[in-house]
């Protein structure tokens, strides 16, 4: 059998609720795929490893994640940590540095038409939205040099060209295998790729976008490049979010904002996976950390009602870019969209609360496995 490492850090807060659920659908997958084995070891990662070391993340945590094919990552955090420096928080860019995860890729779409009916923007505004925020994860003012003091605080927000170029080049594939038509397999042509900075206050975004746009001349000249303000391309996102379907382009900062936006789009946060990479998607395996857009939610944490799908679907891309299991990973969404789907629509209409259901995080879980092994089998 093929056999993957894999790192699982649930974290803190709903962290470990939804990463159970995570876990449960890969064993789905490994009871109706004999030929490839998922090696799991499971290890402390933000509040829960400060306190049992003192640390958001030992070194060797961060040396087993290099060791392993993909880091599936829950999510840390909450308020019992607010005054311990560093935070839960930072082991996770401790983390997303040592990979050298430099592409967050964050898609946002409705995993089914019925699912509209979770947004607050009328059906007519939300309908077919389909994009994917392309966020630079290892630069920018996340990375810069700190100066922390009584009275001063400071962060670098510096990018160089290479820095830029390497995500401008996921982006660019991004948007050679999404396709305008938004099919995944590249139909229409390439999407249109959407730069998102401040090049008009800041020289980070001007390089930003220099850099990009020579990038594309380049080395993807059939990759139509659009640039907007990132203040007003958030304005235009939610007041008409499917003039944006195709890739969105941008820094760390602004991607981190933008793709808490989508979390608004489609009405929650709790669908919104994401896959951090070290490598082009499409050329080969990448390594990557999987988790969530969102956070630890510890306003609903031990209550088993958080929603555990964007860490499935986060699953679902560790399968897809760290394993090249599209097959396997396609599956995954189709069983998520078919729980989600109304009854009306032919679905099974099971959802958390979150997404207007009544469904607990366990009962969701389940229902995703029972799909997904029946799809496994006959496919
Ligand atoms: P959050 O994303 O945790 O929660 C925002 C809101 O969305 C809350 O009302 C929460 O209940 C809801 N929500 C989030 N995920 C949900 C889900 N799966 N199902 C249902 N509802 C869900 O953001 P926050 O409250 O600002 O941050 C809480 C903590 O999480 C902070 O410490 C923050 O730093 C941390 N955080 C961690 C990560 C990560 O580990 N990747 C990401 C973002 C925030
Ligand atoms: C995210 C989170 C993280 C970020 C935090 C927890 C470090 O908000 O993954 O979006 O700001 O990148
Ligand atoms: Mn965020």
């Amino acid at each position: 059998a093929t056999v993957f490492k894999i790192l699982v850090l649930p974290g803190d807060h709903v962290g470990p609720e939804i990463m159970a659920e995570a876990l449960k659908v890969l064993d789905v997958v490994e009871e109706c795929r004999p030929a490839v084995k998922f090696e799991r070891t499971t290890d402390l990662a933000g509040g829960c490893s400060i306190d049992q070391h003192g640390v958001p993340i030992t070194d060797a945590v961060l040396e087993k994640a290099s060791q392993s094919d993909a880091v599936l990552f829950g999510s840390v955090g909450g308020p019992e940590w607010a005054q311990s420096t560093p935070g839960p928080e930072h082991g996770l860019l401790q983390l997303r540095k040592k990979l050298d995860a430099f592409a967050n890729i964050r898609p946002c779409e409705f995993l089914a038409p019925s699912l509209i009916e979770a947004s607050p923007l009328k059906p007519e505004v939300a309908r077919g939205t389909k994009f994917i925020v392309v966020r630079e994860n290892c630069g920018g003012a996340y990375f810069g040099d700190k100066r922390e003091e009584a009275d001063v605080g400071s962060d670098l927000w510096q990018y160089s060209r290479p820095e830029v170029e390497r995500c401008a080049r996921v982006s660019a594939s991004i948007a050679r295998i999404l396709g305008r038509d938004g099919d995944g397999k590249g139909g229409g042509g390439p999407a249109v790729v959407w730069s998102a900075d401040k090049a008009n206050v800041l020289a980070s975004g001007r390089l930003w976008r220099r850099a990009t746009e020579e990038l594309f001349r380049a080395e993807f000249p059939d990759v139509e490049l659009r640039h907007q303000l990132a203040d007003s391309l958030a304005m235009f996102l939610v007041r008409n979010p499917r003039a944006f379907n195709g890739v969105i382009h941008t820094d760390n900062t602004f991607g981190d904002i933008l793709s808490d936006i989508s979390g608004g789009i489609v009405g929650s946060l709790g669908t919104l996976p994401s896959a951090s990479l070290s490598g082009v998607p499409g050329k080969g395996r990448c390594n990557g950390i999987y988790e969530p857009v969102h956070g630890a939610a510890p306003d609903i944490s031990g209550k088993g009602v958080v929603n555990p799908v964007a860490q499935i679907l986060s699953l679902a891309m560790l399968l897809r870019y760290s394993c090249l299991l599209s097959e396997e990973a396609a599956a995954i969404e189709g069983a998520v969209a078919h729980v989600f789907k109304s009854t009306d629509a032919g679905g099974l209409g099971i959802r958390t609360r979150d997404m207007g259901g009544q469904a607990g995080t366990r009962e969701v879980g389940d229902a995703i496995c029972r799909v997904l092994r029946e799809a496994l089998r006959s496919a």
